[in-house]
């Protein structure tokens, strides 16, 4: 088909070539290949023409953004989170959203238990150490954590990644609580060995708490100072959902002050700012939001949203339609 006739869509920033590929061929491509992306301003001015997006967590479409877009029909955003994207207004506006989960969900999995591991047993401390030339002899108290195995985890959501950080617990022989809006059916309990518990005993039963809800109104500083008040003082805080679902300065104050042993951070509540107060200290473990960045996964959500976006441009429902509602079943 000749471009001229083609839907036109903008990629926002770097995709993966295999997804770029896919997208030539069948739709025009305005293609912004940089990491940085445009400014909100400038965001809005490419997609006047656009009848497609393929975006990323960090492009911003608030309800005034969508309102200015009338030709818009589909936002696919290249993650399995889509807090970036007013939903309502979208669906209001009857702009199909779609996300990309399921690939990302084990190396997620992978990288919250990675978390957990480093801080419990001070990877990251140790590697600075020993570059530092600190590093004499063995000694019978160096660098001592605490161990995973046998240990209590308490998952706060048990979606799919939460199921899977599940799995991986139970490899390391630990009790594992839930918490989440409705319990999950008794099979996956029993399959799993969950415990469903309210958040207070959850907080305070845990040696490992790790976050797993998507971000939204209700899950907004879900995690705040008296929740971290509630956890053992022995207790490590893993986070590879949304920084905002943490009240940051509440917790690097937590650090600061031994109210809880440590954290494991991927995300934080002002990407790519992170809370002064938790960079001076030794016992947090800070990633700049990778827990999906395999480079397998990263090709599949490239792939994935590419085929979204497309799906939904050829009339087909999109595999993955976040507000389902604006394709009913037949
Ligand atoms: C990453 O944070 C995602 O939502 O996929």
């Amino acid at each position: 088909m000749p471009n001229s006739m083609k839907p036109k869509i903008l990629v926002t920033k770097h995709l993966y070539p295999e997804a770029i590929d896919f997208l030539r061929e069948r739709v025009e491509v305005e293609y912004h290949d940089s990491d940085e992306g445009y400014p909100p301003d400038e965001l809005l001015d490419h997609l006047r023409d656009k009848l497609g997006v393929v975006s990323q967590l960090t492009d911003k479409f608030p309800a005034a953004v969508m309102g200015a877009l009338p030709n818009l029909k589909v936002i696919s955003n290249v993650a399995v989170g889509f807090d970036n994207i007013d939903i309502p207004a979208a669906t209001a506006r009857k702009i199909l959203v779609t996300n990309t989960p399921e690939v990302l969900t084990d190396t997620t999995a992978d990288f919250a238990f990675t978390l957990l591991l480093a801080t419990a047993r001070r990877v990251v401390e140790g590697d600075a150490y020993l570059r530092s030339g600190q590093w004499r002899q063995w000694r019978i108290d160096l660098l001592c954590g605490y161990d995973a195995h046998h240990r209590t985890l308490g998952l706060v959501g048990l979606g799919r990644i939460g199921q899977a950080v599940a799995r991986r617990a139970r490899g390391f022989s630990m009790r594992i609580l839930y918490y989440d809006a409705i319990s999950a059916p008794s099979h996956v309990e029993r399959e799993l060995g969950l415990e469903f518990v309210s958040l207070d005993t959850l907080l305070a039963e845990s040696d490992f708490v790790s976050l797993h809800v998507p971000l939204l109104p209700e899950t907004r500083h879900l995690i705040g100072a008296e929740q971290l008040a509630r956890m053992k003082k022995t207790a490590i805080l893993v986070n590879t959902s949304r920084g905002p679902v943490v009240d940051e300065a509440a917790l690097a104050a937590a650090l600061a002050s031994g109210q809880i042993a440590g954290a494991g951070l991927d995300v934080y509540e002002r990407e790519p700012e992170v809370d002064p107060g938790l960079l001076g200290l030794h016992n947090a473990v800070l990633a700049p939001h990778i827990a999906s960045a395999s480079i397998d996964t990263r090709t599949k959500m490239c792939l994935m949203a590419a085929e979204n976006v497309v799906s939904a441009l050829e009339g087909r429902r999109p595999p993955n339609l976040v507000n389902a509602e604006l394709w009913p079943q037949a």
